[in-house]
């Protein structure tokens, strides 16, 4: 970076806000899988939007690509560079402010440096929620859940980060800033701008604050494991509990009996509450924001039906928030765990939830078809229809044997995704891991207009380059 730019952010950014030296910018350039590390000429900490702005404006007349970060949580290597092109990191982490909470509109506006968790705990003490909720919520920040358009947990009851967003305010590539925090629950004039920047990973511009809606907080709820027998009967006990529950659903995770096992391998403490192991396992949570409507009671009255169907083999009802915790730590525990099983490939993808069984048996089969010592591990939002298909490969390959098996492994499971009309990212977006792979699987139209946008926003390219598109 020519020594004047350098001056010149150092005097906008000024206390600490730019880091240079290695060891200091070292934990910025690697992300959380530990697969992807990048370059950069420095790491800028804004602490204003405006600072944020001004600092891309500088980087765009010095031709300086920007990689903007939140918590770096992310899996699919979105957010360190990852191009030889000259780089700026931008992390909002100083960005950190709760700007205003409104219990009439039901809304909080957050800066996009705000710890997931910390809003979550800010809602629940204005007795309301904030349901966004994934296992990396003690880390990630809310600009990064907006710019990838985070799926989570509750999902089926919630939606995705897109539907939880009301208003964004944004530092395009050039440094102007957009304030579009509007807090309107019905606005139709023209397009919905703040939806191109949700989901965009930081190549149209960055997220610097956000008005997101808040939820009657729930006063009661009930969280199980159920050991079943097949995949196939989370989707008729989903449906059951739906209709019994007056829709009460606010989580259920499907899990197989070789991700028990990883969580109980790697979570101190992590124990297996039934006497027998199972084929798979759901994970239920039923909340409502009333005190009288007696979930617990109609889940336990559910279960004996269930039982004498064939559907659940064993179960167990949280008695208390200790093992409501200790039952979800079970079904978090697979993503930390895998970290320390070996080489890993990771798929996060999604088919219409119906068809959730018929796609695990069939990519199965592809993968086995291409080697029978890879190990599966299927888990994840199955009312969502998103599966987190994991391979990890066998420990005895060497790294040739590794690259040769990573193609043929990727294209067997996203082939098969692709057969069941689904998607190749569910919710962690195409990163660099996933930027080349989808000029395979989405239609050339759709690219076309994708670029279209991209060259509008970001005529130079100069935002995240080599995410989403391959070329950068
Ligand atoms: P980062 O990793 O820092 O960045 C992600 C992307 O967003 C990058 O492309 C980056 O350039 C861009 N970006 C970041 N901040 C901004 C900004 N302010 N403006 C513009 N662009 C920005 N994800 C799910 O969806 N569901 C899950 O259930 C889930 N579970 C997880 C569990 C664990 C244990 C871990 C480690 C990760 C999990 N993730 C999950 C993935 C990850 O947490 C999410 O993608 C999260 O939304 C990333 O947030 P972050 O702040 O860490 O973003
Ligand atoms: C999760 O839901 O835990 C993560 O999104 C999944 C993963 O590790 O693939
Ligand atoms: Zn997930």
């Amino acid at each position: 970076m020519a020594q004047t730019t350098l001056d010149e952010l150092r005097q906008l950014l000024t206390p600490r806000g730019v880091i240079c030296g290695a060891d200091e910018t070292a934990r910025y350039l690697q992300d959380w899988r530990g697969i992807f590390r990048g370059q950069a000429l420095a790491v800028l900490r804004p602490g204003s939007a405006g600072e944020v702005a001004g600092a891309l404006a500088i980087c765009q007349r010095a031709g300086i690509a920007v990689v903007p970060q939140g918590g770096n949580t992310g899996m699919v290597g979105g957010s360190v560079p990852s191009t030889d092109a000259p780089t700026a990191l931008l992390s909002l982490e100083r960005l950190d402010a709760i700007r205003e909470i409104d219990t009439i509109d039901d809304t909080m506006t957050v800066e996009a440096g705000c710890i997931l968790a910390d809003i979550q705990a800010a809602a629940r003490e204005a007795d309301r929620l904030f349901p966004l909720s994934l296992g990396a919520e003690g880390s990630c920040r809310i600009g990064g859940n907006i710019a990838t358009n985070a799926g989570g947990v509750h999902v089926l009851r919630y939606g995705m980060t897109r539907d939880l967003v009301m208003g964004l305010e944004v530092a395009l590539p050039d440094g102007t800033l957009w304030n579009g925090l509007r807090r309107l629950r019905k606005d139709n004039t023209g397009y919905d701008l703040k939806q191109l920047f949700i989901g965009s990973e930081g190549t149209l511009g960055v997220v610097t604050a956000a008005v997101v809606k808040l939820f009657p907080r729930p006063r009661e709820h009930v969280v199980a494991l159920l050991a079943i027998p097949e995949p196939a009967a989370a989707l008729t006990i989903l449906g059951r509990l739906r209709q019994a529950t007056g829709d009460r659903v606010a989580a259920i995770e499907l899990m197989m009996r070789v991700g028990i096992d990883i969580s109980i391998r790697h979570v101190p403490g992590a124990r297996d509450p039934l006497e027998a192991p199972y084929p798979a396992y759901l994970l239920v949570e039923l909340a409502t924001p009333r005190a009288d409507e007696g979930l617990a009671a109609l889940f336990e009255g559910l279960l004996p039906e269930l039982m004498e169907a064939g559907l659940v083999l064993d179960g167990t009802i949280a008695a208390n928030e200790a093992q409501a915790e200790s039952l979800w730590a079970l079904r978090e525990g697979i993503t930390e765990g895998l970290q320390h099983e070996g080489i890993q490939l990771k798929h996060d993808v999604s088919v219409p939830v119906s068809r959730i069984p018929a796609f695990l048996a069939a990519a199965d089969e592809a993968v086995a078809r291409v080697s029978e010592a890879v190990r599966i591990v299927a888990f994840g939002h199955v009312g969502d229809g998103n599966v987190h298909y994991n391979l990890i490969l066998p420990a005895r390959l060497d790294a040739a044997g590794t690259e040769a098996l990573r193609e043929p492994l990727t294209h067997a499971v996203y082939d098969t995704v692709s057969a069941f009309d689904g998607s190749i990212s569910a919710e962690h977006g195409l990163g660099q891991l996933k930027a080349r792979e989808i000029a395979r699987y989405k239609t050339p139209l759709e690219l076309a207009l994708m670029r279209r946008i991209k060259q509008a926003l970001d005529p130079d390219g100069l935002m995240n380059p080599g995410k989403v598109f391959a070329d950068g």
